[in-house]
């Protein structure tokens, strides 16, 4: 009772202030009438990328809300989001911190959530583009053996699953993700596709970040009860830091004791890392920093990466001729090679329409990464001020009925007609963002993407188990820091 209390006054106080900045700020984009104390954070409900993007078409693609006491801007048309990410990209670069990133100092180190004016964000960003995520990097002998034996082994752990037993394409994918991902970071596999042992715990970690970041935390909102951790969430992804940092140790500690015994270099990302040296003050990466970008790449790489192939083997499952126009395609360009070679991918082109339109229904981050106004900003007539939480809805522009005819439908053919791409120059399409704070993984999770969802097509002939091709597949989505499928994909994959 106490706490709830301390909780009422502070945020009396906090909407008080509140109340008078934005009296004074009156210019602000229009949005729903806020409700005293709690603002408009009932009209949010279970899926707010969907209640945003209703509320839109009432007040518009540039529309403010107060979410508690934290004024919010939504973005949710192609021309609102090229505002803020390209023509005004400098003033909202900066991200909107979520409390719970704050647990072991994370924001302070993290290149997700620091400003891009401190140079640690800077170094780390050049560190991965021109380390891990550069063409010459990935397109390498070495990048490419690893993803052929890491969809060799996905390929054959689904053969394995012939016959009664379902595959659980989500699960499967994220291991496929994980130990590529892995590979390239340490040379070594975190996980195992049968799901035994640490492999699974690994994943556990994972999906308690995701959902511990994804609920909607009262500290975000009222800031000023952030200090007592009301829900605890803090507290709960302190405790998910410290167990994906005694992974990432580990690593780490075994790698230095290698070189210190003489062995030879791995040449992977974590001897480019440990090798680092600042070209301003000579000095490398201290041991928080490298956790941090650790847990930034596992976390922010395998869910929205094997999320986009769950989503699209679902989609093609429920539009089966989709399915077939898909595997047509394949069997076109691959002939009568017993393999698929990363190189096809490029020929693919239904294939590759059939993710741009995964990415448009089903985008991942469905607001990105929320952004902050580092400076007071006029756009379109209105003032954004300095402080304000920017959200950009790309979920909302991908169902556009101004840009998109039949949005709801899912039409890969769309793009064989529309010269529409998805790395951040085109605004009705943005499931990595744009501009300067544009998803550094792209490269490497849109070669992931295409090759597993060609594989596992080419491959494999898919159905629905009997229980659940009588109600079809459960398009339902869980809203979170990942937009995933409600219930997990289950199917019957039968070897070709
Ligand atoms: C940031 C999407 C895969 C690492 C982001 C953002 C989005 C996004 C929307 C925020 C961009 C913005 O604010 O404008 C996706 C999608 C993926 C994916 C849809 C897969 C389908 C990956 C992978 C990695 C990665 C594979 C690394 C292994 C990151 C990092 C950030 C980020 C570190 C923060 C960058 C910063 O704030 O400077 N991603 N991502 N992502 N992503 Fe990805």
């Amino acid at each position: 009772l106490y706490t709830t209390y301390v909780i009422l006054i502070v945020s009396s106080l906090y909407l008080l202030r509140r109340h008078f900045a934005a009296a004074a700020c009156r210019n602000l984009p229009p949005g729903p009438r806020p409700w005293p104390l709690i603002g408009n954070l009932l009209d949010l409900g279970a899926q707010p990328h969907r209640s945003l993007a209703r509320l839109a078409g009432r007040h518009g693609p540039l529309m403010t809300l107060r979410l508690g006491a934290v004024t919010t801007v939504v973005a949710s048309s192609a021309e609102a989001a090229r505002d803020f990410l390209q023509r005004h990209d400098a003033a909202f670069s900066a991200r909107s911190v979520p409390d719970a990133a704050r647990a072991c100092a994370h924001d302070s180190f993290s290149m997700g959530w620091l400003p891009p004016s401190s140079l640690r964000w800077r170094a780390l960003r050049k560190v991965c583009s021109a380390e891990l995520f550069s063409p010459a990097r990935l397109d390498g002998a070495h990048q490419r053996a690893l993803r052929r034996d890491k969809v060799r082994q996905l390929v054959s752990h689904v053969t394995r699953q012939e016959g009664a037993r379902v595959v659980d394409v989500g699960r499967v994918a994220f291991t496929t993700v994980l130990n590529l991902l892995s590979c390239a970071v340490f040379s070594a596999d975190l996980a195992d596709l049968d799901g035994s042992g640490s492999s699974e715990q690994f994943r556990d970690v994972i999906t308690e970040f995701t959902s511990a970041v994804g609920v909607p935390n009262l500290s975000d909102f009222f800031p000023a009860v952030a200090p007592l951790d009301p829900q605890r969430l803090r507290k709960r992804l302190a405790r998910v830091f410290r167990r994906l940092h005694a992974v990432f140790d580990a690593q780490i500690d075994r790698r230095v004791r290698e070189r210190d015994a003489g062995e030879p270099p791995k040449n992977d990302f974590l001897d480019v890392l440990l090798a680092y040296r600042s070209p301003d003050d000579g000095r490398g990466f201290d041991r928080q920093t490298l956790r941090s970008l650790l847990t930034d790449l596992f976390s922010a790489g395998t869910d929205t990466s094997a999320g986009t192939v769950e989503w699209a083997m679902a989609e093609l499952l429920k539009n089966p001729s989709s399915m077939a126009k898909a595997r047509q395609e394949l069997s076109q360009v691959i002939g009568s090679r017993s393999e698929l070679e990363e190189s096809d991918i490029a020929q693919l082109k239904y294939l590759q329409a059939i993710v741009k339109e995964v990415f448009r229904l089903h985008p991942p981050a469905p607001f990105l990464l929320p952004r902050q106004a580092a400076a007071t900003t006029e756009l379109r007539g209105y003032t954004v001020p300095k402080g304000t939480r920017v959200l950009v809805n790309v979920w909302a522009i991908g169902r556009d009925r101004e840009l998109w005819s039949e949005p709801e439908e899912f039409m890969p053919e769309r793009f064989m007609e529309k010269e529409v791409d998805f790395r951040g120059r085109d605004f009705e399409l943005l499931p990595f963002g744009s501009g300067r704070r544009i998803c550094p993984g792209m490269p490497l999770a849109t070669r992931m993407v295409h090759l597993m969802v060609a594989s596992l097509l080419w491959r494999f002939e898919w159905r629905l188990p009997r229980e659940v091709e009588a109600n079809g597949v459960d398009m339902g989505e869980k809203f979170g820091m990942i937009l995933g499928l409600a219930t997990p994909l289950q199917a019957l994959a039968q070897p070709i």
